[in-house]
C-alpha cells in the first residue's frame, strides 16, 4: 500500500532523507523508528504529500504521489506530530470539515464523528470550540480526524505523545482493528515497547538511511549477539551508546 524507492530530501546541502526504499503491504500496522532528527517526520511528510522529495518516488496503492496528488492523498489520513486545528471551530465542526475536505457529508459521516468523539470520550465536547480544549483533547480530536473518512492508509508522526494512558489504550486498540479490517498503518513512535507489542514489522532509520527493517524476530536474528529487546537492538543500530559517558558526566 505503501512503497517508497529510492526516497530522498536534501535541505541545501544536508541530506536528512537519503535514498530510502521501503514498502508497507495492505492490513500492517508498520512501527517507524530512529533516533531524534533521523528523518522519520521529513519521511512521513513526504508519503503525506505535503512535503516535495528530492527524489525518489512515493506510491500509495500503486498511485504516485507527484502524479496524481489527488487520487493518492484521497487515499490516506495523516495525523503530524504539530497539529494545525482551526480554534473557531467546534470538535463535531472539525470532524466534518475533515471529511469535507474528502468529499464525504452526510448522516454516515455524522454518526463516525459521533462514534469517535464518543471513543475519545470527548462527547461532552463535540459542540465547544477547539479553543477550550486542553492539549491531550486537541490530540485526541486530531487522531479522531485520520479516521473520520475511513482512508486506506493512515501514516501518524508520534501518536502517543500527550496521550493519557486510557487513550493511549484506546489508540493502540483502534490502530490494531483498524488494520485488522484491511487497512494500512505506518507510525513513527519513540516508545519501543509500544512498536515491539503493537506493531507486524518495524524500520529502524539513523541518519536518513534505514539501518534494519523487519518483524521482531527477524530483527533479534539479524542482530549481533546479546541484542534480544528492541532497545538492545535500535540502541546497536543507531550508534547510541547510554552507558558511556555518564561516568565522566557524573564524575565532572
Ligand atoms: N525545514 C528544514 N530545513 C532544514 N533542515 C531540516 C528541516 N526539517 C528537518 N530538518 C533536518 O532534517 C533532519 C531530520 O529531521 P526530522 O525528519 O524532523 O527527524 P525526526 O522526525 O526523525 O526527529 C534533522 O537533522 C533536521 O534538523
Ligand atoms: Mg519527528
Amino acid at each position: 500500500m505503501i512503497r517508497l524507492t529510492n526516497l530522498t530530501k536534501r535541505y541545501g546541502s544536508f541530506t536528512a532523507v537519503d535514498g530510502i526504499d521501503l514498502e508497507v503491504p495492505r492490513g500492517e500496522l508498520f512501527g517507524f523508528l530512529g533516533p531524534n532528527g533521523a528523518g522519520k517526520t521529513t519521511t512521513l511528510r513526504m508519503i503525506a504529500g505535503i512535503l516535495r522529495p528530492t527524489g525518489g518516488t512515493v506510491e500509495i496503492g500503486g498511485v504516485d504521489i507527484s502524479r496524481d496528488p489527488i487520487a493518492a492523498k484521497s487515499k490516506l489520513g495523516f495525523i503530524p506530530d504539530r497539529p494545525f486545528i482551526y480554534e473557531k471551530l467546534t470538535g463535531a465542526e472539525f470532524l466534518r470539515f475533515v471529511a469535507g475536505l474528502y468529499n464525504q457529508t452526510g448522516p454516515a459521516v455524522e454518526h463516525r464523528a459521533r462514534e469517535l468523539l464518543a471513543l475519545f470520550d470527548l462527547d461532552q465536547w463535540a459542540d465547544e470550540l477547539v479553543e477550550s480544549y486542553s492539549h491531550g483533547m486537541r490530540q485526541k480530536l486530531i487522531i479522531s480526524s485520520a479516521f473520520v473518512h475511513r482512508p486506506e492508509v493512515i501514516v501518524v508522526d508520534e501518536p502517543m505523545v500527550g496521550l493519557d494512558p486510557k487513550a493511549a489504550r484506546i489508540l493502540k486498540d483502534l490502530f490494531r482493528e483498524y488494520t485488522r479490517r484491511g487497512h494500512t498503518i505506518m507510525m513513527s513512535t519513540h516508545t519501543l515497547e509500544v512498536a515491539e507489542t503493537l506493531c507486524d514489522r518495524i524500520a529502524i532509520i539513523a541518519g536518513g538511511k534505514i539501518r534494519a527493517s523487519g518483524t521482531m524476530a527477524e530483527l533479534r536474528s539479524n542482530a549481533e549477539h546479546g541484542a534480544q529487546g528492541l532497545e538492545d537492538i535500535f540502541l546497536k543500530l543507531t550508534g547510541d551508546n547510554v552507558a558511556r559517558g555518564l561516568v565522566e558526566v557524573l564524575d565532572a
